[in-house]
C-alpha cells in the first residue's frame, strides 16, 4: 500500500515522515512480512490529525509497535503501518508511581524503575518489546502481569478520534487479553509498583533470566509463545508430548528447544508459519480435544 505524494507532503507538515517501501521482515522479530509505507508518528499530538487524513484517503492502517509478537503477510501490503518511534527515554519516577512512554522497551523499563528500588515486574524482564505492546496484550511471565500495576493509560481511540486517559480500573486485565479496541494507539502508562532494594529486585531478574535462557530459543526468529495456553494447560507441553519438537512447514519449524515457540529457521514465509501454525494446531485438537487459540497477532493482506 503506498500513500500518494501529496498526502506525504500533507503528513510532513504535521511533522509525520513517510518511510516508502519499508520491509516489516526488517521491523519483527519473526522475520517475516511484506514491504508497505510506514507513517512515523513522532509527535503524538497530532496523531488525530493524521488519522483524519488516513480516514479521508480510505487509507487502511494498522499500528506496529515493536513487532514481537505479530506474524505480516508476505508480498506487498494492502495497509500502511503507522509506528511511534523513540526509546522512551522520558520515563520518570514519582514516588511509588512510573510515568512510561509505550514506545518504551519493557526490559529497560524493568531496569529502571529497579534502580529507583521500585519492584513487581521482575519477571517482566526477558519478555521482548515495548510498554505499548505489553499493556496490549497484558504481557506476563514468571508470575508477573503487567496489568495489575496499571493506574493510567493514555491512549489514541479511534471510535471516539481523540487522545483520551483511561482508569486502570477501567480496562479488564486477564490471562493475555484485554479490553482495549483493536485499533487503540498505546501511548504512556503511569504504573504503581511496589517499594524494594534494588538488590533484592536484581536478585529476582536473575532467576527469571536464567529460567528463561534454560528453556527458550532466546537466538532464533520466534515471536515468542505462538499460542495462548488453554485453562490450566500448557501448549508447550502437548505440542512436545506429541513428538513435533523440529517439525516443519518449510522454514518455520518448532522450536527444538520450546515447543510452543515456533521459529524461522531460514527464510520463512508468512504461508509456511501459517501452514505450520495449522497443522499444529489440528494435531493438538485431534489428540487432545481443545483447540488452540493465538497468541501470536495475524496481520493478513
Ligand atoms: N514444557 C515441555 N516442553 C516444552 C515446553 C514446555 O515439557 O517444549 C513443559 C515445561 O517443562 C513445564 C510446562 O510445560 O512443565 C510449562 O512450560 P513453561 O514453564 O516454559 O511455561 P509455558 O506455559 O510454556 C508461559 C508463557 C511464557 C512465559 C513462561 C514463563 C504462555 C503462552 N507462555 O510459557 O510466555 O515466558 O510461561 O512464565 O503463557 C509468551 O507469552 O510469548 C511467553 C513466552
Amino acid at each position: 500500500m503506498w500513500v500518494n505524494d501529496k498526502l506525504v507532503a500533507r503528513l510532513r507538515e504535521l511533522g509525520t515522515p513517510v518511510r516508502r517501501s519499508v520491509s516489516l521482515a526488517e521491523q519483527t522479530s519473526l522475520g517475516i512480512g511484506g514491504t508497505t509505507d510506514e507513517i512515523l508518528l513522532q509527535c503524538h499530538e497530532t496523531i488525530p490529525q493524521v488519522m483524519h487524513l488516513l480516514a479521508g484517503e480510505a487509507i487502511p492502517h494498522k499500528f506496529l509497535g515493536s513487532g514481537t509478537n505479530v506474524l505480516v503477510a508476505d508480498g506487498e501490503l494492502s495497509f500502511v503501518v503507522l509506528h511511534r518511534p523513540g526509546t522512551g527515554s522520558g520515563t520518570r519516577v514519582e514516588g511509588n508511581a512510573a510515568y512510561v512512554d509505550a514506545a518504551a522497551d519493557l526490559g529497560g523499563t524493568v531496569t529502571f524503575c529497579a534502580k529507583h528500588d521500585l519492584g513487581g515486574m521482575e519477571g517482566l524482564i526477558g519478555v521482548p518489546g515495548s510498554v505499548g505492546g505489553a499493556l496490549r496484550m497484558n504481557a506476563g511471565a514468571y508470575g508477573a502481569q503487567i496489568g495489575p500495576h496499571v493506574r493510567e493509560v493514555e491512549l489514541y481511540r479511534a471510535a471516539s478520534g481523540q487522545i483520551e486517559t483511561l482508569r486502570g480500573s477501567d480496562i479488564r486485565f486477564d490471562y493475555r487479553y484485554t479490553s482495549f479496541a483493536p485499533d487503540d494507539v498505546m501511548l504512556g502508562v503511569k504504573l504503581e509498583l511496589p517499594s524494594k532494594p534494588y538488590r533484592d529486585i536484581l536478585a529476582g531478574i536473575k532467576v527469571c533470566n536464567e529460567k528463561r535462557r534454560a528453556s527458550q530459543p532466546l537466538s532464533q526468529k520466534s515471536a515468542g509463545c505462538i499460542f495462548k495456553n488453554p485453562p490450566g494447560g500448557s501448549a508447550g507441553l502437548m505440542i512436545d508430548e506429541l513428538g513435533l519438537k523440529s517439525h516443519r512447514v518449510g522454514d518455520a519449524m518448532v522450536s527444538d528447544r520450546h515447543a510452543n515457540f515456533f521459529v524461522n529457521s531460514g527464510h520463512a514465509s508468512c504461508a509456511d508459519m501459517l501452514g505450520l501454525i495449522d497443522d499444529v494446531r489440528e494435531r493438538v485438537r485431534a489428540a487432545y480435544g481443545i483447540e488452540l487459540e493465538n497468541e501470536v497477532i495475524i496481520w493478513r493482506n
